[in-house]
Order: structure tokens, then sequence, then C-alpha cells
């Protein structure tokens, strides 16, 4: 038994920030900003909170999907920054959305986090505990930066995408993970510091920190050979996959990708030029674009691939 998705929705912030605009607040520049990353522009919360973001994104892949709310049994979110340490992301879209018959919980794998959370719903539903999935991508990553740091807060955005995945007797589903925490520090935000009545750590909230260059060897060094992997398991050529739709973390990485496993850039939608880099919102947000503008048909074979901190990468490949 494999998972089919059937439905995808996305919510991003309404307060839309280009580099433009950044460049009035900081030593920056839409021309360093665009060449290096490709990323033009990125949506930052307001009013909107990861919840909010996370809650509208399900609402419309449920409807996207014609499941209602209650046939939902399995809520995973992939998430580093839910709004509370408790409860858990999941557990509050669950209250808003009334899936009362689901079990939810959160899934921290930084950017690779969708991938991770749609393998955990393979495995669960693969098994026969579950039948019906929503998995969620969201963020709110403007809390994590530090807004002194040009050279990282001017990569990344807000915002949510989630998917209604089923059981599927007909469905084809293949995917690989990996970690390396030797590597973690060169992308890493620390959590609270420890203050109890015995111990203080006189810390400040620590903000995301990354050595961006590595970050990059990493992902153009990874991510091809994770590709290769998961179509080898699967038995599928690169030229039978429609779309391969990889974490939008910057313009650069894809192409190098792309070239690296020999496959035209057309074949990589890409959304980093608008909304910067969501780590696990990236990947369902550009599947709901695909999906929504119909670019996608019943039946296409589909690489999705994620890749970040930890360090983590996952790749899948799934029939539409
Ligand atoms: N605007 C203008 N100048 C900037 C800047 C900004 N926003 N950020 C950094 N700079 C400056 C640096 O201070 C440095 O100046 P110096 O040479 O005077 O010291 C110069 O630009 C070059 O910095 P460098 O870090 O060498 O640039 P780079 O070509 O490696 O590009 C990244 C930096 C971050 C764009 C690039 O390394 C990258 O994309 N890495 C991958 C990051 C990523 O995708 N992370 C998420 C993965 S999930």
């Amino acid at each position: 038994m494999n998972i089919r998705i059937c439905g995808t929705g996305s919510a991003i912030p309404s307060k839309r920030v280009t580099n433009d605009d950044l460049s009035k607040i900081m030593d920056t520049s839409d021309e360093w900003i665009s060449t290096r990353t490709g990323i033009r522009a990125r949506h930052l919360a307001e009013t909107e909170t990861t919840t909010s973001l996370a809650v509208t994104a399900s609402q419309r892949a449920l409807e996207n999907a014609g499941v209602q709310a209650e046939e939902i049994d399995l809520i995973i979110a992939a998430t580093a920054t839910s709004d509370y340490v408790v409860p858990t992301l999941s557990c509050e879209v669950q209250r808003e959305l009334g899936a009362s018959h689901a079990v939810a919980f959160d899934l921290g794998a930084a950017c690779s986090g969708f991938l991770f959370a749609l393998s955990t719903a393979q495995a669960y539903i693969a098994s026969g505990m579950y039948k019906n999935a929503l998995v969620i991508g969201a963020e709110v990553l403007s809390k994590l930066m530090d807004w002194s740091d040009r050279s990282t807060c001017v990569l990344f955005g807000d915002g949510a995408g989630a998917v209604v995945v089923k059981a599927d007797e007909n469905a084809a589903f293949e995917s690989v993970q990996g970690s390396d925490g030797a590597k973690g520090m060169v992308l890493a935000c620390k959590n609270r510091p420890v203050v109890n009545p015995y111990h203080d750590d006189q810390e400040a909230y620590s903000h995301l920190s990354m050595d961006g260059q590595e970050v990059f060897r990493f992902a153009v060094r990874t991510v091809p050979v994770a590709i290769r992997q998961v179509l080898d398991k699967a038995g599928i050529a690169e030229d039978e996959v429609k779309y391969f739709v990889l974490h939008q973390a910057n313009l650069r990485i894809i192409e190098a990708v792309a070239k690296r496993l020999g496959v035209p850039m057309e074949k990589f939608p890409t959304n980093m030029q608008e909304c910067g880099n969501v780590s696990a919102a990236s990947v369902p947000i550009l599947l709901d674009e695909i999906n929504r503008k119909g670019m996608i048909q019943r039946g296409d074979r589909l690489v999705l691939a994620g890749f970040g901190a930890g360090l983590t990468w996952g790749a899948a490949v799934l029939n539409w």
C-alpha cells in the first residue's frame, strides 16, 4: 500500500518585501541578492502566525482533495518555528480544523522536514495503521533571523503548504533520507538558554547562523546523489519524470543539481523568486502552485527533494 497525494494547499503572508525594500533598511541590493540566489521577494508575517498559515494551507488542501477534516486520521506538521513549544503545531491545526479523529504530532528536520513527514506518513499508511493523512510544512522563519545579519536574513521567508494523502493500492512511492549531524553547526539556531534557580546561562535568545558556502557545497553534492538513489530504487529514469520539485533555497543550487543530473531546467519549477527560502514549507507551497496551475495530471511522475539543517536531506518519487 502506498500514498497518493490527492489535494494541496498553501498560504503565504500578505506582506510582500522586495529586495529593494530590504536595501532601504540594510546594506544590501537587489543585484547582490538576486544574482547569488534568484530571490527577488519574500513574504513576512505581520498578523499571520505559523498556526494561522498552517491552518489556511490545510483547509485549502482538504478542499482541494474533497476530504472532510473528520476523515483525517493522521496529522504530521514539519516545522522549526511553531508558535508554542507545547502544544505542538499539529495539535493546534487539529483543533482549528476540527479533525477530531486524527493523531497529531510535529516532526523536526528543518528544510527536509516536509520530505521526512511525507515518508513518515507513507510508513504509517503502508503499515495499515492510518488511511488518510494531512502532511504540513509551515514556518515563520522571520522570527529566527538576526535582522542585522544581511548574509542570512535576506534569504528566508514565511509561509505554509499542506497535502492530503490517502492510502491507494495503485499508487507508487519511494523515498530516501539521510542525516549528517557531524556537520550540524554550519546552519544552526540555539533553543532557549537554561535558566532555573540553580543555573543561569545568561544568554540572549539565539538567531539563525549559517556558513553559506558550506551549505551550498553540501546541497550541490548531496541532492543529485539522493535523487539518483531514489530513481534507482523506483526503477525510473530521469526522463520519465515530469517535474523535479526541489527545496527552494537558491536558484544556483537548483541549476547545479539540474546540470549534474543532466536534466533541463524546464523540469525544475521554482518560486524562490517570490517566496525566498521557506524551509519545510517550500516544497508543499511549490507543489500547490504547480497543481493549481494545472501543470500536473494524474499518473505524472514527480520527484520531490529537500535538504538543509541537521544536516538532513530527503528525496521521494511518486505518481500524481
Ligand atoms: N548584501 C550585500 N552584500 C552581502 C550580503 C548582502 N545581503 N550578504 C553578504 N554580503 C557580502 C559579504 O559581507 C561579503 O563581503 P566581503 O567580500 O567584503 O567580505 C560578500 O558579500 C561575499 O560574501 P560570500 O558569503 O562570499 O557570498 P557568496 O557568494 O558565498 O554568497 C550566499 C552567499 C549565502 C548567497 C551563498 O553562500 C549561498 O546561497 N549559500 C547557500 C545558502 C542556503 O541556501 N542556505 C539554506 C539551505 S537550506
